[in-house]
Protein backbone atom coordinates (compact mmCIF):
# COMPACT_ATOMS: atom_id res chain seq x y z
CA UNK A 1 0.00 0.00 0.00
CA UNK A 2 1.31 2.93 -1.01
CA UNK A 3 1.36 6.14 1.26
CA UNK A 4 -1.67 7.81 -0.63
CA UNK A 5 -4.01 4.82 -0.88
CA UNK A 6 -6.65 5.54 -3.46
CA UNK A 7 -8.69 2.64 -2.00
CA UNK A 8 -8.98 3.95 1.19
CA UNK A 9 -9.35 7.49 0.20
CA UNK A 10 -12.57 6.14 -1.57
CA UNK A 11 -14.16 4.70 1.77
CA UNK A 12 -14.79 8.01 3.03
CA UNK A 13 -16.57 8.99 -0.11
CA UNK A 14 -19.54 6.01 -0.29
CA UNK A 15 -21.87 8.70 -2.66
CA UNK A 16 -19.12 7.44 -5.13
CA UNK A 17 -19.89 4.21 -4.75
CA UNK A 18 -23.50 4.01 -6.84
CA UNK A 19 -24.81 3.85 -10.15
CA UNK A 20 -25.51 6.11 -12.28
CA UNK A 21 -27.60 5.05 -15.64
CA UNK A 22 -26.69 1.65 -14.40
CA UNK A 23 -22.96 2.68 -15.01
CA UNK A 24 -20.88 3.03 -12.12
CA UNK A 25 -20.98 6.98 -11.40
CA UNK A 26 -17.77 9.02 -12.50
CA UNK A 27 -17.95 11.82 -10.96
CA UNK A 28 -15.40 14.34 -12.78
CA UNK A 29 -17.51 17.68 -11.90
CA UNK A 30 -15.11 18.82 -9.01
CA UNK A 31 -14.42 21.68 -9.93
CA UNK A 32 -18.06 22.76 -9.31
CA UNK A 33 -18.53 21.02 -6.07
CA UNK A 34 -16.36 18.14 -4.38
CA UNK A 35 -17.64 15.36 -3.06
CA UNK A 36 -17.82 15.07 1.18
CA UNK A 37 -15.59 12.90 3.49
CA UNK A 38 -17.51 10.89 6.15
CA UNK A 39 -15.67 13.08 8.40
CA UNK A 40 -17.42 16.32 7.32
CA UNK A 41 -20.95 14.50 7.01
CA UNK A 42 -20.57 13.00 9.87
CA UNK A 43 -19.49 16.36 11.67
CA UNK A 44 -22.53 18.00 10.60
CA UNK A 45 -24.51 15.08 12.03
CA UNK A 46 -23.01 14.92 15.60
CA UNK A 47 -23.49 19.11 15.90
CA UNK A 48 -26.86 18.64 15.25
CA UNK A 49 -27.96 15.56 17.34
CA UNK A 50 -25.34 16.34 20.51
CA UNK A 51 -24.47 20.11 20.95
CA UNK A 52 -26.63 22.15 18.57
CA UNK A 53 -27.26 25.63 20.37
CA UNK A 54 -27.00 29.19 19.10
CA UNK A 55 -23.22 30.48 20.47
CA UNK A 56 -21.29 33.31 21.75
CA UNK A 57 -24.46 34.23 23.51
CA UNK A 58 -25.96 31.60 25.63
CA UNK A 59 -24.70 30.88 29.28
CA UNK A 60 -25.28 26.86 29.01
CA UNK A 61 -23.55 23.89 28.35
CA UNK A 62 -24.56 23.05 24.45
CA UNK A 63 -23.55 26.63 24.13
CA UNK A 64 -20.38 26.76 25.19
CA UNK A 65 -19.37 23.32 23.13
CA UNK A 66 -20.97 24.87 20.06
CA UNK A 67 -19.72 28.33 20.27
CA UNK A 68 -15.91 26.38 21.11
CA UNK A 69 -16.21 24.37 18.12
CA UNK A 70 -17.16 26.95 15.79
CA UNK A 71 -14.12 28.98 16.95
CA UNK A 72 -11.93 26.15 17.11
CA UNK A 73 -12.84 26.03 13.43
CA UNK A 74 -12.01 29.53 12.76
CA UNK A 75 -8.65 28.76 13.94
CA UNK A 76 -7.92 25.38 11.93
CA UNK A 77 -8.70 27.83 9.17
CA UNK A 78 -6.35 30.73 10.38
CA UNK A 79 -3.69 28.41 10.90
CA UNK A 80 -4.31 26.88 7.33
CA UNK A 81 -3.99 30.07 5.70
CA UNK A 82 -1.25 31.81 8.43
CA UNK A 83 -3.88 34.20 9.25
CA UNK A 84 -4.56 35.40 12.28
CA UNK A 85 -7.91 34.28 13.79
CA UNK A 86 -9.47 37.72 13.72
CA UNK A 87 -8.66 37.85 10.18
CA UNK A 88 -10.95 34.90 9.11
CA UNK A 89 -14.72 36.33 8.55
CA UNK A 90 -17.27 33.27 8.07
CA UNK A 91 -18.90 34.19 5.16
CA UNK A 92 -21.70 32.19 2.59
CA UNK A 93 -18.71 31.29 0.27
CA UNK A 94 -16.54 32.78 -2.47
CA UNK A 95 -19.47 35.03 -4.08
CA UNK A 96 -20.49 36.37 -0.47
CA UNK A 97 -16.93 36.99 0.68
CA UNK A 98 -16.48 39.17 -3.05
CA UNK A 99 -19.55 41.16 -2.34
CA UNK A 100 -18.82 42.01 1.37
CA UNK A 101 -15.29 43.39 0.12
CA UNK A 102 -16.95 45.56 -2.76
CA UNK A 103 -19.67 46.70 -0.59
CA UNK A 104 -17.76 47.81 2.30
CA UNK A 105 -14.19 48.55 0.98
CA UNK A 106 -15.33 49.46 -2.74
CA UNK A 107 -18.21 51.53 -2.03
CA UNK A 108 -15.94 53.60 0.80
CA UNK A 109 -12.57 53.61 -1.48
CA UNK A 110 -13.18 53.46 -4.90
CA UNK A 111 -13.82 57.33 -6.31
CA UNK A 112 -15.23 58.29 -9.77
CA UNK A 113 -12.23 57.19 -12.22
CA UNK A 114 -10.57 55.27 -9.95
CA UNK A 115 -9.37 51.77 -11.67
CA UNK A 116 -9.96 48.10 -10.67
CA UNK A 117 -7.81 45.67 -12.80
CA UNK A 118 -9.68 42.14 -13.07
CA UNK A 119 -8.78 39.04 -15.42
CA UNK A 120 -10.61 37.97 -18.26
CA UNK A 121 -10.85 34.34 -16.73
CA UNK A 122 -12.92 36.02 -13.62
CA UNK A 123 -15.81 33.95 -12.37
CA UNK A 124 -18.68 36.27 -12.45
CA UNK A 125 -18.77 36.37 -9.01
CA UNK A 126 -15.06 38.27 -9.59
CA UNK A 127 -16.73 40.92 -12.18
CA UNK A 128 -20.72 41.84 -11.19
CA UNK A 129 -19.64 42.58 -7.40
CA UNK A 130 -17.20 45.00 -9.30
CA UNK A 131 -19.51 46.40 -12.32
CA UNK A 132 -22.36 46.87 -9.70
CA UNK A 133 -19.76 49.45 -7.97
CA UNK A 134 -18.54 50.77 -11.02
CA UNK A 135 -22.26 51.72 -11.78
CA UNK A 136 -22.65 53.63 -8.55
CA UNK A 137 -19.44 55.74 -8.41
CA UNK A 138 -17.91 55.77 -12.08
CA UNK A 139 -15.07 53.82 -11.60
CA UNK A 140 -13.39 51.86 -14.28
CA UNK A 141 -12.97 47.98 -15.24
CA UNK A 142 -9.78 47.41 -16.83
CA UNK A 143 -9.22 43.54 -18.10
CA UNK A 144 -6.27 41.63 -18.30
CA UNK A 145 -6.70 39.95 -21.76
CA UNK A 146 -6.31 35.96 -21.97
CA UNK A 147 -4.10 34.73 -24.52
CA UNK A 148 -4.82 31.79 -26.96
CA UNK A 149 -3.51 29.07 -24.62
CA UNK A 150 -5.57 30.61 -21.83
CA UNK A 151 -3.00 32.49 -19.92
CA UNK A 152 -3.27 36.04 -18.98
CA UNK A 153 -1.50 39.27 -21.34
CA UNK A 154 1.41 39.96 -18.87
CA UNK A 155 2.58 42.89 -21.13
CA UNK A 156 -0.83 44.30 -21.19
CA UNK A 157 -1.13 44.06 -17.04
CA UNK A 158 2.05 45.90 -16.90
CA UNK A 159 0.65 48.71 -19.25
CA UNK A 160 -2.41 48.39 -16.92
CA UNK A 161 -0.76 48.90 -13.73
CA UNK A 162 0.62 52.06 -15.14
CA UNK A 163 -2.63 53.62 -14.96
CA UNK A 164 -2.39 53.18 -11.13
CA UNK A 165 -5.68 51.01 -10.25
CA UNK A 166 -7.07 50.97 -6.71
CA UNK A 167 -7.48 47.17 -6.55
CA UNK A 168 -6.54 44.17 -8.73
CA UNK A 169 -9.02 41.50 -8.09
CA UNK A 170 -8.32 38.12 -9.53
CA UNK A 171 -8.18 34.45 -9.33
CA UNK A 172 -5.52 32.00 -8.51
CA UNK A 173 -6.87 29.45 -11.10
CA UNK A 174 -9.70 29.99 -13.69
CA UNK A 175 -12.90 27.37 -13.14
CA UNK A 176 -13.25 27.61 -16.46
CA UNK A 177 -9.78 26.12 -18.05
CA UNK A 178 -7.62 25.35 -15.19
CA UNK A 179 -5.03 27.87 -15.61
CA UNK A 180 -3.22 28.72 -12.98
CA UNK A 181 -2.06 32.22 -12.69
CA UNK A 182 1.22 33.82 -11.65
CA UNK A 183 -0.03 35.07 -8.59
CA UNK A 184 3.15 36.02 -6.82
CA UNK A 185 4.47 38.03 -9.32
CA UNK A 186 0.47 39.61 -9.87
CA UNK A 187 0.34 40.61 -6.43
CA UNK A 188 4.16 42.13 -6.26
CA UNK A 189 3.58 43.90 -9.55
CA UNK A 190 0.43 45.15 -8.10
CA UNK A 191 2.18 45.92 -4.70
CA UNK A 192 4.44 48.14 -6.66
CA UNK A 193 1.91 50.65 -7.65
CA UNK A 194 -0.25 50.77 -4.06
CA UNK A 195 -3.37 49.16 -5.23
CA UNK A 196 -5.11 47.01 -2.99
CA UNK A 197 -5.46 42.79 -4.18
CA UNK A 198 -8.18 40.48 -3.81
CA UNK A 199 -7.15 36.86 -4.50
CA UNK A 200 -10.42 34.79 -5.65
CA UNK A 201 -8.93 31.13 -4.37
CA UNK A 202 -11.98 29.23 -5.13
CA UNK A 203 -10.56 26.67 -7.53
CA UNK A 204 -7.36 26.50 -6.08
CA UNK A 205 -7.77 25.95 -1.75
CA UNK A 206 -8.09 22.40 -3.07
CA UNK A 207 -4.89 21.83 -4.39
CA UNK A 208 -1.94 24.17 -3.41
CA UNK A 209 -1.13 25.41 0.68
CA UNK A 210 -1.80 28.89 0.81
CA UNK A 211 -0.04 31.34 2.91
CA UNK A 212 -1.48 34.85 3.22
CA UNK A 213 1.15 36.25 4.97
CA UNK A 214 3.66 35.39 2.03
CA UNK A 215 1.29 36.07 -0.99
CA UNK A 216 0.11 39.71 0.36
CA UNK A 217 -2.56 39.42 -0.94
CA UNK A 218 -4.86 41.88 1.07
CA UNK A 219 -7.83 39.47 0.65
CA UNK A 220 -8.41 35.92 0.06
CA UNK A 221 -11.81 34.69 -0.33
CA UNK A 222 -12.61 30.83 -1.04
CA UNK A 223 -15.81 28.35 -0.78
CA UNK A 224 -16.37 25.36 1.41
CA UNK A 225 -17.87 22.94 -0.73
CA UNK A 226 -14.81 22.96 -2.89
CA UNK A 227 -12.79 21.91 -0.52
CA UNK A 228 -14.48 19.03 0.23
CA UNK A 229 -16.62 20.62 2.97
CA UNK A 230 -20.14 21.80 3.16
CA UNK A 231 -22.29 24.22 0.92
CA UNK A 232 -23.32 27.48 1.94
CA UNK A 233 -19.81 28.38 4.22
CA UNK A 234 -16.79 30.49 2.73
CA UNK A 235 -14.07 32.38 4.13
CA UNK A 236 -12.80 35.91 3.56
CA UNK A 237 -9.25 36.31 4.88
CA UNK A 238 -8.60 40.30 5.59
CA UNK A 239 -5.78 41.85 6.36
CA UNK A 240 -6.32 43.14 9.95
CA UNK A 241 -6.01 46.63 9.44
CA UNK A 242 -7.85 46.73 6.39
CA UNK A 243 -10.44 44.96 7.75
CA UNK A 244 -10.90 46.96 11.12
CA UNK A 245 -10.73 50.27 8.45
CA UNK A 246 -13.58 49.14 6.63
CA UNK A 247 -17.71 49.96 7.51
CA UNK A 248 -19.50 46.89 8.77
CA UNK A 249 -21.92 45.69 5.97
CA UNK A 250 -24.90 43.45 6.96
CA UNK A 251 -26.62 44.83 10.34
CA UNK A 252 -28.13 43.16 12.88
CA UNK A 253 -27.27 40.48 16.01
CA UNK A 254 -23.86 39.97 16.60
CA UNK A 255 -22.06 42.67 14.91
CA UNK A 256 -22.56 45.41 17.19
CA UNK A 257 -20.80 46.52 20.72
CA UNK A 258 -23.76 48.72 21.72
CA UNK A 259 -26.91 49.77 20.06
CA UNK A 260 -29.31 52.48 21.31
CA UNK A 261 -32.62 53.42 19.76
CA UNK A 262 -30.42 56.13 17.87
CA UNK A 263 -26.94 54.53 16.66
CA UNK A 264 -24.94 51.49 17.50
CA UNK A 265 -20.62 50.74 17.36
CA UNK A 266 -19.66 47.79 16.02
CA UNK A 267 -18.40 44.97 17.20
CA UNK A 268 -14.50 44.19 17.16
CA UNK A 269 -12.79 41.71 14.44
CA UNK A 270 -13.99 39.23 13.19
CA UNK A 271 -17.88 39.58 14.48
CA UNK A 272 -18.18 42.85 13.33
CA UNK A 273 -18.59 41.44 9.48
CA UNK A 274 -20.70 38.27 11.01
CA UNK A 275 -24.66 39.64 11.35
CA UNK A 276 -26.86 37.48 12.83
CA UNK A 277 -26.77 33.70 13.68
CA UNK A 278 -24.04 32.13 11.53
CA UNK A 279 -23.74 29.09 9.82
CA UNK A 280 -22.39 26.73 13.09
CA UNK A 281 -22.93 23.04 11.88
CA UNK A 282 -21.18 23.82 8.55
CA UNK A 283 -18.46 26.13 9.63
CA UNK A 284 -18.13 23.47 12.06
CA UNK A 285 -17.72 21.06 9.16
CA UNK A 286 -15.52 23.31 6.93
CA UNK A 287 -12.51 23.11 9.79
CA UNK A 288 -13.21 19.13 9.36
CA UNK A 289 -12.95 18.98 5.58
CA UNK A 290 -9.31 21.75 5.97
CA UNK A 291 -8.24 18.73 8.37
CA UNK A 292 -9.36 16.32 6.10
CA UNK A 293 -7.08 17.55 3.12
CA UNK A 294 -4.32 18.44 5.57
CA UNK A 295 -4.43 14.47 6.67
CA UNK A 296 -4.07 13.60 2.87
CA UNK A 297 -1.61 16.34 2.26
CA UNK A 298 -1.94 19.21 -0.52
CA UNK A 299 1.31 18.19 -2.28
CA UNK A 300 0.11 14.41 -2.34
CA UNK A 301 -3.36 15.06 -3.78
CA UNK A 302 -1.55 17.57 -6.55
CA UNK A 303 0.78 14.66 -7.62
CA UNK A 304 -2.25 12.52 -7.96
CA UNK A 305 -4.33 14.62 -10.08
CA UNK A 306 -1.50 15.40 -12.49
CA UNK A 307 -1.13 12.13 -13.27
CA UNK A 308 -4.90 11.67 -13.71
CA UNK A 309 -4.86 15.14 -15.54
CA UNK A 310 -1.99 14.27 -17.67
CA UNK A 311 -3.37 10.91 -18.81
CA UNK A 312 -6.46 11.84 -19.43
CA UNK A 313 -5.20 14.60 -21.64
CA UNK A 314 -3.09 12.70 -23.75
CA UNK A 315 -5.61 9.95 -24.06
CA UNK A 316 -8.41 12.80 -25.29
CA UNK A 317 -6.20 13.68 -27.86
CA UNK A 318 -7.27 10.00 -29.57
CA UNK A 319 -10.70 11.20 -30.20
CA UNK A 320 -11.27 12.61 -33.83
CA UNK A 321 -11.80 16.92 -33.78
CA UNK A 322 -10.75 16.98 -29.86
CA UNK A 323 -10.18 20.47 -29.47
CA UNK A 324 -8.27 21.25 -25.87
CA UNK A 325 -9.35 24.87 -24.57
CA UNK A 326 -7.05 26.35 -22.21
CA UNK A 327 -2.89 24.54 -22.60
CA UNK A 328 -1.23 26.54 -19.99
CA UNK A 329 1.41 24.90 -18.83
CA UNK A 330 0.85 25.54 -15.37
CA UNK A 331 -2.79 24.08 -14.74
CA UNK A 332 -5.08 22.12 -12.10
CA UNK A 333 -6.98 19.38 -12.86
CA UNK A 334 -9.74 20.58 -15.19
CA UNK A 335 -9.59 19.76 -18.76
CA UNK A 336 -12.13 22.01 -20.96
CA UNK A 337 -12.59 20.77 -24.24
CA UNK A 338 -14.87 21.00 -27.83
CA UNK A 339 -15.32 18.15 -30.11
CA UNK A 340 -15.98 19.77 -33.62
CA UNK A 341 -19.52 19.38 -35.12
CA UNK A 342 -20.94 18.58 -31.97
CA UNK A 343 -22.43 20.74 -29.17
CA UNK A 344 -21.23 21.36 -25.49
CA UNK A 345 -24.67 20.22 -23.75
CA UNK A 346 -25.50 17.41 -25.93
CA UNK A 347 -22.05 15.93 -25.12
CA UNK A 348 -22.25 16.48 -21.26
CA UNK A 349 -25.92 14.81 -21.39
CA UNK A 350 -24.58 11.75 -23.22
CA UNK A 351 -21.39 11.24 -20.88
CA UNK A 352 -24.40 11.37 -18.19
CA UNK A 353 -26.24 8.35 -19.59
CA UNK A 354 -22.71 6.90 -19.88
CA UNK A 355 -22.48 7.57 -15.98
CA UNK A 356 -19.98 10.18 -16.60
CA UNK A 357 -20.46 13.27 -14.49
CA UNK A 358 -19.19 16.83 -16.28
CA UNK A 359 -20.02 20.35 -16.27
CA UNK A 360 -20.71 21.93 -19.72
CA UNK A 361 -21.86 25.45 -20.91
CA UNK A 362 -19.92 28.41 -19.94
CA UNK A 363 -19.39 28.12 -16.55
CA UNK A 364 -20.40 31.11 -15.05
CA UNK A 365 -17.63 32.86 -17.24
CA UNK A 366 -19.44 34.32 -20.62
CA UNK A 367 -17.26 37.22 -20.89
CA UNK A 368 -14.55 34.62 -21.62
CA UNK A 369 -16.27 32.21 -23.57
CA UNK A 370 -17.24 35.46 -26.25
CA UNK A 371 -13.40 36.34 -25.69
CA UNK A 372 -12.38 32.67 -27.06
CA UNK A 373 -15.44 32.44 -29.40
CA UNK A 374 -17.29 29.63 -28.34
CA UNK A 375 -20.42 28.97 -26.93
CA UNK A 376 -19.00 27.09 -24.02
CA UNK A 377 -17.05 24.36 -23.10
CA UNK A 378 -17.64 20.58 -21.38
CA UNK A 379 -15.39 20.22 -18.48
CA UNK A 380 -13.93 17.53 -16.79
CA UNK A 381 -12.26 17.84 -13.19
CA UNK A 382 -10.63 15.89 -11.02
CA UNK A 383 -10.33 15.18 -7.46
CA UNK A 384 -8.37 13.53 -4.52
CA UNK A 385 -10.68 10.40 -5.08
CA UNK A 386 -10.71 9.88 -8.94
CA UNK A 387 -8.82 6.91 -10.43
CA UNK A 388 -7.22 5.81 -13.23
CA UNK A 389 -9.73 2.99 -14.26
CA UNK A 390 -12.22 6.23 -14.06
CA UNK A 391 -10.08 7.79 -16.55
CA UNK A 392 -10.39 4.98 -18.82
CA UNK A 393 -14.18 4.97 -18.12
CA UNK A 394 -14.34 8.50 -19.16
CA UNK A 395 -12.11 8.36 -22.30
CA UNK A 396 -14.49 5.27 -23.67
CA UNK A 397 -17.40 7.54 -22.68
CA UNK A 398 -16.75 10.46 -24.51
CA UNK A 399 -15.74 8.17 -27.38
CA UNK A 400 -18.61 6.88 -27.95
CA UNK A 401 -20.51 9.82 -26.85
CA UNK A 402 -18.50 11.10 -29.90
CA UNK A 403 -19.56 8.45 -32.27
CA UNK A 404 -23.23 8.33 -31.49
CA UNK A 405 -23.49 12.03 -31.93
CA UNK A 406 -21.29 12.18 -35.11
N1 LIG B 1 -18.06 28.09 -10.02
C1 LIG B 1 -18.47 26.76 -10.20
C2 LIG B 1 -17.93 26.13 -11.44
O1 LIG B 1 -16.93 26.55 -11.95
C3 LIG B 1 -19.92 26.56 -10.07
O2 LIG B 1 -18.47 25.18 -11.92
Amino acid sequence: MTAYSIERIREQFPILNQQVNNRPLVYLDNAASNQKPNAVVDCISNYYTSYHANIHRGAHHLAQLATEAYENARTIIANHLNAQREEIIFTYGTTDGINLVAQTWGRRNLKAGDRIVISGLEHHSNLVPWQMVAEENGCIIDIIPVLSDGTLDMVVYDQLLEKKPKLVAVNQVSNSLGTVNPIAEMISKAKNVNACVLIDGAQAVSHFEIDVKRMDCDFYVFSGHKIYGPTGIGVLYGKKDILEAMPAWRGGGEMIKSVSYQSFSVNELPYKFEAGTPNIADGIALGQAIEFVNSLGLNAIREHETLLTQTATQRLLEVPGMRLIGTAEEKTSVISFLIDGLHPYDVGTLLDQLGVAVRTGHHCTEPLMHALGIPGTIRASFACYNTLEEVDLFIEAVKKATQMLS
